[in-house]
């Protein structure tokens, strides 16, 4: 029989969700954008908040689903995979209990120590803001101050980085955030496992690298993700395979400590001098990360979607020994002052080693053009990185005007920054 699928979500990592199960499935998506790439690829797309739990079921109702995954962590705080659940619709992504691993940066520091999970940096959580700020002028050393709840990624504000002691203290006072965790400061490269979670199982894909600043050499503004790349094995170039293995490990005890688990635990790593230490969990698929991964998997995802619902063990996973390169478009002037309405004008060939995967997009009747988002990403995949690298910049030759790419990421130059930047750190 085959599977009928809701998928919620309409980013650039939905629409490569969408892509690894259309195949193999009827796939039926709801998101409150409408997503051009997804909606080709569905039998059937509404425009619903991620967030409206009771609209999703009433639509996953309608279409007859036997399963559903969730993309954002908007609709895993507000609780839709538990509605979901409740109406009987099996739903690959946790329960808004287990997502306060991402939701609640208190919470997850918290989950960590009490179980004792490896790589948790020195923390504390405040309510109070001069308290918070008492903290910080006593700590000897930086701190990355970190509001607890949600903040699309751009909430952070580490000391001796992006701001001073001073600066981050100003920082809180002028905003209202009502709980924020102060942690130790991580210095290292960052990388992120994706681990696939059901029945108290997990199975692994391959490290990949994002790039949070806004712009080239790592400058600016954080943003949700400009783009990212994995090398054609498990580790990346700045990695060694003991290191990998350590990730793992951590990700093993989060999923001991969660027996009830379910859909993606993306583990978002600092590569120090220590080896492993947690930045944050995330109880979805990255965005860009999902684009590097999806494309790679040989084994069909629906499978690992019916295993977990049938309490089966996971099948184990393949992946193609290929380097991907993820780049974002962005409408110029992200994440601070971004200009929407330009027209989007980029055309990737099925059947090339490019993807074209989209996000954030305004359909009018002569096009597509850019929203205040991130706009659309390409994805080149090949027996190297600098390879990957160079098919996803052919691809973004027509990108159009108006938009801003990190032409850096994946270049040969700044892998090897990454390279120069773990050996110095391990004083090699
Ligand atoms: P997050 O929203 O937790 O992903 O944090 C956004 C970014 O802030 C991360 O990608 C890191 O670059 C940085 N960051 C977060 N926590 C720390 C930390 N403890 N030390 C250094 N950098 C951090
Ligand atoms: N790329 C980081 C995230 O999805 O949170």
């Amino acid at each position: 029989m085959s599977e009928t699928v809701l998928l919620v979500g309409g980013g650039g990592r939905e629409h490569a969700i969408a892509r690894a199960l259309a195949p193999d499935c009827d796939l039926y998506a709801c998101a409150s954008n409408r997503n051009p790439g997804i909606a080709e690829l569905a039998e059937g797309f509404e425009t619903i908040s991620e967030t409206a739990a009771d609209d999703i079921v009433a639509y996953a109702e309608s279409v007859g689903a036997t399963l559903a995954i969730v993309g954002p962590e908007s609709g895993l705080a507000a609780g839709v995979s538990d509605a979901l659940d409740a109406a009987g619709i099996y739903t690959f992504g946790p329960q808004e209990a287990e997502a306060r691993i991402e939701t609640d940066k208190a919470f997850q520091r918290q989950f960590m120590r009490e179980n004792e999970i490896p790589g948790n940096p020195d923390f504390a959580t405040f309510d109070d803001v001069e308290a918070a700020c008492d903290y910080i002028d006593e700590y000897d050393g930086d701190l990355a101050v970190k509001p607890a709840g949600l903040t699309g990624g751009k909430g952070v504000k580490v000391i001796g980085d992006q701001v001073d002691k001073e600066g981050a203290k100003a920082y809180l006072r002028d905003s209202d955030y009502e709980r924020v965790v102060l942690e130790e400061r991580l210095v290292g490269e960052e990388f992120t496992i994706q681990a696939f979670v059901a029945n108290s199982e997990f199975r692994v894909s391959p490290a990949v690298q994002d790039h949070k600043r806004a712009y080239e050499g790592d400058e600016g503004p954080n943003t949700g993700g400009m783009g990212s790349y994995t090398d054609v094995t498990q580790s990346l170039p700045f990695m060694t395979d003991g290191d990998y293995e350590a990730a793992v490990e951590v990700i093993d005890a989060v999923v001991d400590a969660m027996p009830d688990y379910k859909g993606i635990l993306y583990g978002q790593f600092m590569l120090t001098s220590e080896g492993p230490k947690v930045i944050e969990f995330n109880a979805r698929f990255g965005d860009p990360e999902a684009m590097n991964t999806l494309p790679v998997l040989e084994t069909p995802f629906i499978d690992v979607l019916v295993a977990a619902r049938e309490g089966e063990s996971l099948p184990e996973l393949e992946f193609a020994e290929k380097a991907t390169v993820c780049k974002y478009a962005v409408p110029e002037g992200y994440p601070t002052d971004p200009k929407a309405g330009a027209k989007i004008t980029v055309d990737v060939d099925e059947g090339s080693d490019a993807l074209l995967f989209y996000a954030s997009v305004d359909a009018r009747e002569d096009g597509l053009y850019t929203t205040t988002s991130r706009s659309f990403a390409v994805v080149g995949h090949a027996e190297s990185i600098a390879q990957a690298e160079q098919i996803a910049e052919s691809a973004l030759v027509d990108a159009g005007d108006g938009f801003h790419i990190r032409h850096d990421i994946g270049t040969e130059a700044l892998v090897q920054r990454r390279i120069d930047h773990m050996n110095e750190i391990r004083g090699e």
